[in-house]
């Protein structure tokens, strides 16, 4: 975890996903290759190093859509979430193969001139105001840019520095990157003999990714409408109906939206109750989707964990997280709805027992 700035340890899972994803890039690369020579065989204008330019780029963007689509396909099925864990593997390979495209694409267009090639291309074609001649190789360049300083930004350690919320906001750059790169592939398809293969291919792709947020988005809305439960007023203080003991799992939560759209999971585990809140301090993942395991809260996204009693990660770790008082009374679990401190102790609620067969009870 972050004490050392080694949250995320190389592990025998990374490297089997590392291998699993370079041998998956080589494999599209190769097969695009192949596919590429049989479909154009002997055409002039496609060159080895075009293909080669063609299939760099395409397995580029193929490789930012998986990495938009992973967050909503993780809330819809848990079975992608090994996929979402290292995620950021995935960020920096989408950057070193979009790398080699765009310097393979420069060192090809624009290294035969009298002009230093990234001069040339920066400045050679000026017709922004036309559709089909537009530079879009610029737009190229600052999707470029923008992927470089995910890439490089990726380690926990800029996370820890930065802090979660800003580091998730500049990692929020990706959609204006994406943006660009839609507009790069179909103003540079126009140039190209293929254009409506591309234009639809493009399509297609941006329908997946918004198609996948909006509904992962729209799950989500309809999990916060769902008012809790009437509230209880009871010594001046005021309690939120969160739901049945029944409703909770064992070692599982039941997220809950406050006003202001406060997250909080209350977990159920050997018997007691407890409430943490539900973003975990590492890239806000949603806790609640965690379950408890060794007694510890742990996070769905990255693994980090916390114990729910005080919202605090095991020694040696150091991280804290808001925690809230929690009452049963009559089968119902009542939250109150103000945060303490991160890393407060609390003391779980216990589940009371259904009420036994008042013939069976010791006589009084
Ligand atoms: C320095 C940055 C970049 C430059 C100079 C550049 C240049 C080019 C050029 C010249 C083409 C047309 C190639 C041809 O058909 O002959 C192209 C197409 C394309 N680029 Fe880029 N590009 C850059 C960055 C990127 C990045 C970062 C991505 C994806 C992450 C990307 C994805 C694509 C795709 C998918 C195509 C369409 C397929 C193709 O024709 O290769 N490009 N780019
Ligand atoms: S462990 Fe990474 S977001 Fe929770």
């Amino acid at each position: 975890m972050s004490v050392r700035y080694s949250a995320v340890k190389w592990n025998r899972n990374k490297r089997v996903y590392d291998c699993v994803l370079a041998a998956g890039i080589l494999l599209y690369l190769g097969l695009f290759f192949l596919v590429g020579k049989l479909a154009w065989p002997g055409s002039p204008g496609i060159s080895d190093e075009v293909l080669l330019i063609r299939a760099l780029g395409t397995c580029a963007f193929l490789l930012l859509h998986v990495v938009l689509c992973i967050g909503p396909l993780a809330r819809f099925d848990r079975r992608f979430l090994p996929l979402l864990y290292n995620r950021r593997h995935l960020g920096v390979a989408t950057f070193l193969v979009g790398l080699f495209h765009g310097a393979l694409a420069t060192a090809y267009y624009h290294a035969f001139g009298r002009l230093n090639p990234l001069v040339s291309l920066l400045s050679t074609n000026t017709h922004y105001a036309s559709l089909t001649a537009f530079p879009f190789e610029i737009l190229g360049v600052l999707a470029l840019l923008i992927l470089f300083f995910m890439a490089a930004t990726s380690h926990d350690f800029w996370l820890k520095n930065l802090s979660p919320s800003v580091w998730k906001a500049l990692h929020m750059l990706v959609y204006p990157a994406y943006g660009l790169l839609v507009l790069h592939v179909t103003l540079g398809a126009l140039h190209s003999e293929d254009s409506s293969l591309y234009v639809v291919l493009v399509a297609a792709g941006v329908a997946t990714v918004a198609g996948l947020h909006l509904a992962a988005g729209w799950r989500e809305r309809l999990r916060d409408s769902r008012v809790p439960g009437p509230e209880e007023q009871s010594d001046g203080e005021r309690w939120i109906d969160v739901a049945s003991v029944a409703e909770i799992p064992e070692n599982r939560a039941k997220v809950v939206c406050l006003a202001g759209r406060e997250r909080v999971a209350v977990f159920r585990y050997g018997g007691r109750l407890s409430a943490v809140t539900n973003v975990c301090a590492h890239q806000r993942g949603p806790l609640g989707e965690g379950k408890v395991q060794g007694g510890c809260i742990t996070c769905p996204w990255h693994g980090w964990e916390y114990r729910p009693e005080n919202g605090q990660s095991p020694p040696p770790f150091q991280e804290r997280i808001a925690t809230f008082r929690v009452r049963v009374k009559n089968r119902r679990v009542f939250l109150d709805p103000r945060p303490l401190a991160p890393g407060t102790p609390v003391e779980p609620a216990g589940i009371e027992e259904p009420s036994h067969d008042p013939l069976c009870t010791t006589p009084g």
